[in-house]
């Protein structure tokens, strides 16, 4: 049985925060099932983790549903989310619908998740409406990259703030079950916490957040070169890969993999044909 919905509001309501984090294939999904975490995004930051692009953009929503698809295939009890990508959801609510209405069922997963505040709050609500739960994103949003001029932090003068309370409040009076803050002042990020019913999920928002999500790569340090600064690397996996694949291929050019073990041994009869053959002129 899939953890469901309503685990968002209980946790808040219990003061026990969400942990989230993202996968984009069925091997991610399980191993993150494994270590426990019940909720899972298949986020389009696949765009520059897996896809190798700059920035989210690019990702198209056939791509969204391809590695949604796999994370629910891997996983039997995570709530999934899949994220709707650049330009899927931004032209009509009909449009909206149509694609988020794909996601759901093409996929198997339970919810979406939309960029944007006060802007989309009448397209969220009408997913709402049509059975379609929905996670809001505001603070950076990443599809708004080209907007913002870069990866900058967000909501750092009154008017800012002002703009943000709005936009969490309008998320949430359009029905979001929870809305993801990212990179926004710890003290703004608590603030706006405060003032909603439904549970925030911040990612370089501070502690004062009901939940936290992270991209898996960051987490397990898969991206050598690269720990935004509202990550912390639990593994150093990028290093043991190489390590792993360096020492393959020593041994592959010195000759000791594969070994015995590593094949099957013909038959008596299929060993005494081979050597036949091989005694032929
Ligand atoms: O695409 C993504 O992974 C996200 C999270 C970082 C919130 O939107």
């Amino acid at each position: 049985m899939r953890t469901t919905v309503s685990f968002f509001q209980k946790q808040k309501d219990n003061q026990i925060p969400i942990t989230m984090v993202t996968a984009y294939d069925a091997t991610l999904g399980r191993l993150a099932e494994q270590a426990g975490v019940q909720t899972l995004l298949v986020g389009d930051s696949l765009g520059m983790v897996v896809q190798g692009h700059e920035n989210t953009i690019p990702v198209t929503l056939d791509a969204m549903i391809y590695h949604t698809q796999m994370v629910v295939r891997g996983t039997r009890k995570a709530f999934v989310i899949a994220d709707m990508p650049f330009m899927t959801y931004n032209i009509s609510s009909d449009q909206a619908l149509a694609n988020a209405g794909r996601l759901i069922q093409e996929t198997g997963c339970q919810a979406v998740k939309l960029e944007g505040g006060e802007r989309i709050a009448a397209t969220l609500e009408r997913l709402v409406e049509n059975g379609i739960p929905v996670l809001a994103h505001i603070g950076l949003t990443p599809q708004s990259v080209h907007r913002y001029g870069g990866w900058r932090v967000q909501g750092k003068t009154p008017a800012e703030v002002q703009q943000l309370l709005a936009d969490a409040l309008a998320v949430q009076a359009a029905g979001a079950f929870a809305v993801v803050l990212e990179l926004i002042p710890a003290e703004l990020a608590a603030y706006l916490t405060q003032q909603l019913t439904i549970p925030s999920i911040g990612i370089g928002a501070g502690a004062g957040c009901s939940g936290q999500v992270q991209v898996m790569h960051d987490i397990l340090g898969l991206l050598e070169d690269f720990t935004p600064r509202h990550a912390r690397r639990y593994a150093s996996l990028a290093q043991q890969a190489v390590s792993a694949i360096s020492t393959y291929r020593h041994e592959v050019e010195t000759g000791v993999f594969p070994a015995e073990q590593h094949s099957t041994p013909a038959s008596e009869d299929l060993a005494q044909y081979l050597y036949g053959q091989q005694a032929k002129p």
